[in-house]
């Protein structure tokens, strides 16, 4: 079962009706044609590629590995491999950046055009890193690291399994960020660090990819040991506060069952990424009106949003998951918690052995190198809930908030003004902690 609802619904509203009267007034055929006259060149080549086209588009190389969850779940993982350093110098630490819902390796890669392959270690930097510094993992590679970047379980990059099929059986989509946080998290640690022959790496998470941690870091405690530091983008554990203008379908009358019932793929429809991902959302009036599509779930900030690269961040921007995980956070949005899956009071009974499903009790995490990057402004991870985070976690922790009053929640991905905001920072912190 596929569930394209939602966003596909949001998106049509906001994109294609706004779009009907350029569409008019340029006539039906051009129209029919702009999902094949997909952009190719200028800047905005970096639509429809894949993660690893992106990467070698800026002169790495990028190695991809394949790893298998315990469940079966086969996950993507790319590799990202600094020429300068293959030959001549050895990396400063592992890295793994991971992206949060709807998101996928790409997430990282899109920001800007710029981050070729280069050797930014030296205190005197040739270059202006608040324009080629805003991709995290050429800036974090250019910088020594050695940057590996994870598909979790159910986009596009990771839509597989040793026996399940996707566009079949609908047990492959019976996930939600549990199963990431029991699964996927330990799977792909446990591999970075056996590839690469370390104790320790570095996680950085944006959104559900801090999520995961803090959910493995309670129920895995030993996992404290492998993760040096725990770098949280926009943190995201409770989401009772959330502000974002998709917040009311949490409340839609019978939208849970429906995304329950079997679990299913919330995904949208490949033509209309496609024509998004066109010439079509580049027109005066109908950029504004795609573009709506990112507001609506990660909040406005058209100061920082490129919208010339539209296209890309479309085609880049959106990656499938489960309904179960929509499912899973509005559950714990109702209910203002951190809690494992709710499958309803028989199911929970039969599963936890009590009528709610258990809350991950952050309290017991004994990470003591953890970092907070914050906005004040982010309406995913608001500033009520962080304080609720924050009161949780006994062990000590850096919180960062960033500056620019307005910084949303995909700015920290992708805003003009990252780099100085965010990047530079991280950085700065990840270096404390080599
Ligand atoms: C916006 O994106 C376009 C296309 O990639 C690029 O040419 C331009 O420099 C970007 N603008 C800013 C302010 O970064
Ligand atoms: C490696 O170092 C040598 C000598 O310092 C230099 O000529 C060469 O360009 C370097 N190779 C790379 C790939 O940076
Ligand atoms: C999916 O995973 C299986 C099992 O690892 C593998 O044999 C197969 O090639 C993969 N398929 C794709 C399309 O990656
Ligand atoms: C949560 O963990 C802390 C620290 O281990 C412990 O003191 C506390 O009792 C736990 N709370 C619950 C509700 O289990």
């Amino acid at each position: 079962m596929v569930y394209y609802l939602m966003v596909s619904l949001l998106f049509l509203v906001n994109c294609c009706i706004c779009a009907v009267v350029p569409i008019l007034s340029n006539g039906v055929d051009e129209v029919l044609n702009v999902g094949n006259n997909l952009l190719g060149g200028g800047g905005l080549a970096d639509a429809h590629r894949t993660p690893c086209q992106l990467i070698e588009s800026r002169n790495f190389i990028c190695e991809e590995h394949f790893v298998t969850t315990p469940d079966g779940y086969v996950l993507a993982i790319q590799h990202v491999i600094n020429p300068v350093y293959t030959s001549n110098k050895t990396t400063i630490k592992t890295i793994v950046l991971t992206h949060g819902l709807f998101g996928s390796a790409t997430h990282w890669l899109i920001n800007s055009e710029g981050g070729f392959a280069t050797d930014w270690t030296g205190t005197v930097v040739d270059v202006n890193l608040d324009i080629e510094g805003r991709n995290a993992p050429y800036l974090l590679s250019n910088k020594g690291y050695d940057v590996w970047i994870p598909n979790l379980r159910g986009c596009r990059y990771s839509r597989n399994h040793t026996h399940l099929n996707p566009n079949i059986d609908d047990e492959f989509w019976r996930f939600s960020f549990e199963q990431m946080i029991t699964y996927d998290a330990p799977t792909i640690i446990d591999y970075v660090l056996k590839q690469t022959n370390n104790d320790q790496l570095g996680w950085i998470g944006h959104s559900m990819g801090t999520t995961i941690i803090f959910g493995l870091l309670v129920e895995q405690p030993e996992y404290s040991k492998k993760i040096n530091p725990f770098i949280a983008l926009a943190p995201v554990a409770y989401v009772g506060h959330i502000t974002t203008p998709i917040r009311p379908i949490a409340h839609i009358p019978g939208l849970k069952e429906a995304l329950t019932v079997g679990g299913g793929e919330i995904n949208l429809p490949k033509p209309l990424i496609d024509l998004a991902a066109s010439e079509f959302c580049t027109r005066p009036l109908v950029d504004q009106t795609c573009a709506s599509i990112f507001y609506l779930i990660g909040g406005y900030d058209p100061e920082q949003f490129n919208i010339t690269r539209i296209s890309v961040y479309v085609d880049g921007g959106f990656c499938g998951t489960s309904s179960w995980t929509l499912n899973h956070y509005a559950y714990n949005y109702v209910n203002d918690q951190f809690a494992r899956y709710n499958f309803g009071p028989i199911g929970n009974l039969e599963k936890y052995g009590s009528i709610d499903p258990p809350k991950y009790n952050l309290s017991a995490i004994n990470l003591g190198n953890i970092v907070l990057i914050t906005s004040d402004f982010d309406p995913l991870s608001d500033p009520t809930d962080l304080m609720t985070l924050k009161k949780s976690l006994k062990v000590p922790f850096i919180e960062y908030s960033v500056p620019y009053p307005k910084f949303s929640h995909l700015d920290f991905l992708w805003a003009k003004n990252v780099y100085s905001q965010v990047y530079e920072p991280m950085v700065r912190f990840l270096k404390q902690f080599d």
